[in-house]
């Protein structure tokens, strides 16, 4: 029976790490927070007291050192350090790291092979295929890929989930009933809490999380109902979302990446909504949370209530 204790955390200062710090905090686990050589993101993202490491990430000799005595390596890591994972991977094997939960906390990427989004996810296959192949070769040492979904506070905050409450209008793609996957920045860390001080049940598996499935229709009907306003709504159809994204991925343009994420979400029929056969919040005891109270306190925060 394997047991965490200790867990390094890569990129821990971004959008979502410090929520993964933080929960894995709270949760008991001894944090260290590893983050590049040069850079200037740790003080003011990494909570008091917390050990900081500063390591050139291109340096397998180096990341080695850092993740001695580390049960697991969380990365967290930014889109553009994705393939480099590759030099933390071999150096959590050559440390004796048990775990390594590779930066995926997005959509599924073990379903998507062979299609558009998966072209432009094809970094993030190849790190979880590599940790396959490494867990293979090296029993001791294990992975857990977590998809999360949609970052569904930070996306309200930032308001890309089509609607807008100021300007009274939504976007919805094709019949706006189609379930998707969405996640709360801290229930992601606490997901990943969940998956640590459960190793066995977790170990060489890719799982998902998530606050709720949630449908457009829903959080439209429901901003409307706590906001006591109407959105006007536009309907545009998947198909043609999915040709915009083509032509511009055939440009080099990875802005396609939102087009097709929108079709991988929201399109009639796209059953891309967290499964309770793939779900950790079921394997960890992980609780749903409550639409109605994100979305309602969001509101109040953004002064529309
Ligand atoms: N599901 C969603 O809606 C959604 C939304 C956004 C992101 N994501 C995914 O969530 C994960 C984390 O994203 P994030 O937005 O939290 O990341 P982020 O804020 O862009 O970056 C996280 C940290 O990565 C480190 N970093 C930056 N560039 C790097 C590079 N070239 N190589 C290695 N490390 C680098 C930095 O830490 P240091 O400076 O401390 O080294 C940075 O603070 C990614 O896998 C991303 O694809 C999902």
């Amino acid at each position: 029976m394997v047991s965490i204790k200790t867990v390094a955390v890569l990129g821990g200062t971004g959008n979502l790490g410090p929520f993964i710090v933080q929960e894995l905090v709270a949760a008991g686990f001894t944090v260290t927070g590893v983050t590049r050589a040069g850079s200037t993101n740790s003080t003011p993202k990494f909570p008091d007291g917390l050990a900081i490491k500063s390591v050139d990430y291109e340096s397998v000799a180096d990341l080695t050192a850092a993740f001695a005595g580390q049960d697991a390596v969380v990365s967290v890591v930014a889109t553009a350090g994705i393939a480099a994972q590759k030099v933390a991977v071999d150096a959590a094997v050559a440390a004796g790291v048990r775990r390594f939960v590779p930066s995926e906390f997005g959509i599924n990427t073990r379903r998507v092979g062979g299609t558009p989004i998966g072209a432009i996810l094809a970094g993030k296959i190849a790190i979880v295929d590599y940790l396959k192949e490494q867990a293979a070769a090296h029993p001791a040492f294990s992975w857990t890929g977590l998809s999360t979904g949609l970052f569904f506070d930070w996306a309200l905050e930032r308001g890309t989930l089509g609607f807008s409450v100021k300007d009274k209008t939504a976007i919805v793609v094709d019949s706006g009933n189609e379930k998707w996957q969405a996640s709360n920045l801290p229930q992601i860390g606490q997901a990943v809490a969940g998956i640590l001080s459960h190793p066995d049940a977790t170990a060489n598996q890719y799982l998902g999380s998530a606050s709720f499935n949630l449908s457009q229709n829903e959080l439209i009907a429901l901003v409307e109902e706590l906001a006591g306003t109407k959105l006007a709504v536009t309907r545009v159809a998947s198909a043609d979302i999915q040709k915009k994204g083509e032509e511009k991925l055939a440009q080099g343009d990875f802005r396609a990446f939102i087009d097709f994420l929108h079709v991988h979400n929201f399109a009639d029929g796209a059953g891309n909504a967290l499964a309770p056969a793939d779900s950790a919040n079921e394997l960890v005891g992980l609780p749903y949370e409550d639409l109605r109270a994100t979305v309602e306190s969001w509101l109040k925060k953004a002064g529309a209530l």
